[in-house]
């Protein structure tokens, strides 16, 4: 149990490694600036209100007891329980539509660009890159995207309802199996964040993130261009190793043997930020344990424990991951 709470505090202090590149207050996307606007208004406008509110009540409580005449009773209650709040909510609500058009997908708006086919699974995520043109990328618990460019989310879910959320790219959308929801986002600031799944989708559900990278448009191509070709693992006898343990019935790798799809794809693991889904620092080290101990650091994972194998062969294994760039 001991090794569990020392992975947690692990994982707390990679989750405290994203601060300040988290929060819905600091925006870094087209969607997030509006929201936070829009939670300034609603700040200050309510402060402002339940300022008067209480203003009005003392006044009456303590200065001024006497009762009102009839007339100015009504009046108050006409503006200030009618007047006031149909002209404020309906303020609001047209502010609020006329924000709308910009979230909305491609296929409304009548573009085209990158296309991010995401699914949620129990509990981590699986990533397709659709680009305008090329092959499409498979990818896991990683979400890349250029900076200045609009780009459509497609959300699904494999198994239970997940919600994903990249808090200062813009507003959280629910994954629901056995439909396809859309998500249109735009990055504004190059970063990398974090992304919670926002929506209790079971045991390891705190445990289920992934980080966000938004990188500059040349960047992002030639990074995808390069996701598109296998990459080369360190150490031959660590992917001879992987595929022998029968890694590969659940991992896919391309360019090799291990074509499973029930787990993460593996292909470019050692490029990525976290590995077990957001929840631990990209080392050698933290992809051994993972290995080896999956169900204590991410209890109801489907993926066993592969404490049985020799620490060596665990250690080759996840040597040659890392070494997929
Ligand atoms: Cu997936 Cu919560």
């Amino acid at each position: 149990m001991g090794q569990y709470f020392s992975l947690s505090a692990a994982s707390l202090s990679l989750a405290s490694g994203f601060a300040g590149a988290r929060s819905v207050l600091e925006p870094a996307g087209a969607e997030a600036q509006q929201i936070a606007i829009l939670f300034w208004i609603m700040l200050s406008g309510g402060a402002v209100i339940w300022l008067g509110v209480v203003g009005v009540l003392l006044r009456s409580a303590l200065f001024n007891r006497r009762r009102l005449a009839e007339k100015s009773a009504s009046r108050i209650i006409l503006w200030g329980g009618v007047v006031f709040p149909s002209v404020t909510l309906c303020v609001l609500l047209a502010y609020a539509l006329w924000l709308m058009p910009g979230l909305r997908p491609f296929a409304q708006a009548g573009a085209a660009g990158l296309r991010i086919e995401i699914t949620g699974r129990q509990f981590w995520w699986e990533v397709v890159y659709r680009p305008a043109q090329g092959p499409p990328v498979a990818s896991a618990n990683e979400v890349r995207l250029p900076v200045g460019e609009r780009v459509e989310f497609t959300l699904k879910s494999a198994d239970v309802i997940h919600s994903f959320w990249i808090p200062p790219l813009g507003g959280k959308m629910d994954m629901i199996p056995g439909r396809t929801n859309r998500l249109s986002l735009m990055a504004t600031k190059p970063g990398i964040f974090r992304g919670p799944c926002a929506e209790y989708c079971g045991t390891s559900h705190a445990l289920m993130a992934f980080s966000a990278v938004a990188m500059e448009p040349e960047a992002f191509r030639s990074w995808l261009a390069a996701q598109a070709i296998p990459a080369e693992g360190a150490g031959a006898s660590g992917g001879a190793l992987f595929l022998r343990h029968g890694c590969g019935s659940c991992h896919f790798v391309a360019g090799t043997d291990a074509r499973g799809l029930i787990g993460p794809d593996l292909s470019h693991l050692g490029s990525r930020a976290t590995v077990g889904a957001g929840i631990l620092p990209n080392t050698e080290d933290a992809v051994a344990r993972f290995i080896a101990r999956s169900e204590l650091i991410k209890p109801g994972s489907r993926m066993p424990a592969f404490d049985m194998l020799p620490p060596d062969d665990i250690r080759a294994i996840a040597a040659w991951l890392r070494g997929l760039r």
